[in-house]
Parts: C-alpha cells; sequence; structure tokens
C-alpha cells in the first residue's frame, strides 16, 4: 500500500487508539540460553525488541506493555533491531520512543536501523534513541564495560535500504573474544557468516504479521522466508528473528503475537 493512502485510511491514528481501548496488549517473553566459552564471566542478560513501528497502526499501550516485560527481566544490555516508526518520523512519535527506551533502565543499550527509518527522517528517530539512553550502532561495534567486556555488540546497517560494512564493524570488534551481530532483517546473514559471531540478532518480518496457524503466509525477501521467526542453528550460528511489537499496513496480527526476547550468554 502508498504510504499517502495509509496516511489517509489511518487518519488521526484511529486504528490505535481504538486498539488502545479495547485491543489486548499481550507480549510473549521469549527465553534463549547460549553457550559460549566464557570462562570466569558471569552470564550476560540480552533483552532484545525489534520492530516498535511507532505509529497509527500500533496501540501505545502494547508498545508500554513491551518496555514493561523487558524492565522486569531486569537484562544487562537492551538491543534494539531497527523500523521504530510506520509511515513519518515525527516529534511526537519521537518522543514516545525515547520514552519507552528510558523505561528500560540499564546501563548499556544499543540501537540498529530498519528499513521504515531509513525511508523518512532517521536523524529525529536516532536523537530519540539517544535521549532514551540508546547509541546507534550503523556498522560500528561496542565493547561491553566489565565484567562482560569479553563481549562486544555489532551493529550493521539495514540490508534492504541501507549500505551494511561488515568489514569495519567486525574491525572495530576483532579483539572481543565473543561478538554479537545485530542486523534489522534476516537479510543480513551474509554479511555476519564466517565473521566468527556467536549469535545473530534480527527482526523485520513480524512473523509474518498476518500468519496461518502453521506458520506466515507472506513474508518480504527469500531469507525471511526461510527464517520468519524464531531461533535457527544456521551451520552453528545462531540466528534469532523476533516477531516485533508494531504493524504495518493492517491494524492486525493473526499467528504472529509480539514478541521481546531475553538471550543468556552463558
Ligand atoms: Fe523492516
Amino acid at each position: 500500500m502508498r504510504e499517502w493512502v495509509s496516511r489517509i485510511i489511518y487518519a488521526r491514528d484511529w486504528p490505535a487508539r481504538a486498539l488502545d481501548r479495547w485491543g489486548g496488549v499481550r507480549v510473549e517473553v521469549i527465553q534463549h540460553r547460549i553457550a559460549v566459552p566464557r570462562p570466569g564471566r558471569p552470564p550476560l542478560r540480552i533483552g532484545f525488541v525489534s520492530d516498535l513501528h511507532v505509529g497509527p497502526l500500533t496501540p501505545t499501550r502494547l508498545l508500554e506493555a513491551a518496555f514493561e516485560r523487558l524492565a522486569e527481566q531486569a537484562p544487562d544490555v537492551l538491543v534494539l533491531g531497527g523500523d521504530y516508526v510506520f509511515l513519518e518520523a515525527t516529534a511526537a512519535k519521537a518522543d514516545l520512543i525515547a520514552r519507552l527506551v528510558a523505561r528500560v533502565a540499564v546501563a548499556t543499550k544499543i540501537a540498529v536501523l530498519g528499513n521504515h527509518d531509513l525511508w523518512t527522517d532517521h536523524a529525529l528517530i536516532e536523537a530519540a534513541l539517544e535521549r532514551g539512553g540508546a547509541r546507534v550502532l550503523v556498522n560500528r561495534a561496542l565493547r561491553l564495560p566489565a565484567p562482560h567486556d569479553d563481549v562486544a555488540l555489532v551493529g550493521l546497517d539495514d540490508p534492504w535500504t541501507g549500505a551494511p560494512d561488515a568489514d569495519r564493524a567486525f574491525a572495530e570488534a576483532a579483539d572481543a573474544a565473543v561478538r554479537i551481530a545485530v542486523v534489522h532483517a534476516p537479510e543480513g546473514y551474509p554479511f555476519v557468516r564466517d565473521r566468527g559471531a556467536a549469535l545473530m540478532l534480527c527482526g523485520h518480518t513480524h512473523g509474518g504479521q498476518i500468519a496461518a496457524p502453521g506458520g506466515p503466509i507472506v513474508v518480504h525477501g527469500h531469507l525471511g522466508r526461510r527464517w520468519p521467526a524464531g531461533l535457527y542453528d544456521i551451520d552453528g550460528l545462531p540466528l534469532f528473528v523476533s516477531r516485533g511489537i508494531g504493524a504495518v499496513e493492517i491494524p492486525l496480527r493473526l499467528y504472529a503475537p509480539p514478541d521481546v526476547a531475553i538471550f543468556t550468554v552463558l
């Protein structure tokens, strides 16, 4: 659907406001453990959320519930997987993004950008993420503080609409024993493969958003279709695809409930 059509059909954010009033706000908390040799280090808990899609189709209460679930889990690190908006970035959307990210009181937060961010004024979104305490990683890496300073988070640009530069990003993590790659979509996998990553986190697919009981019906991209949601082992690389929180195009999710994930890296 063309964006101008969405803007007219969903004028004044009526679906989000209706869902805020009558819709459910259940967010699944997915837990996984990743075993990596980390001698003498305490377990690292990473909270991951993707595809907020702040806009006319995503109820604020649902977003607040997702970040509430993450705050309850008290992870060591918060990772944000991109696509913060649906349709154009505005000051009001940016304020909500900043408020949600600030809600999870952890010392280290990082964010990557998605296609919906790069289609709009992403400087506004990046500033909001930073106001919320997150560092935006576009082809950059961030070494975690002690006692998790053996770990680097590697953030790549969006593989659909950006310019992933894995050489640059992974070079900044070269002396880290454990590298965790974050990229908006499963299409980022070719940039992460063979780089010694212990885990790859992504979103973008929404698990199909409108799915059948047996699985998604339509997912964009051939890697998204292969890995639509959940944890996969790709030649020894654990690859996790979040269903995300918000919606695009249609104010509905079917058999693709919102999720946040907690990864414990042992
Ligand atoms: Fe996306």
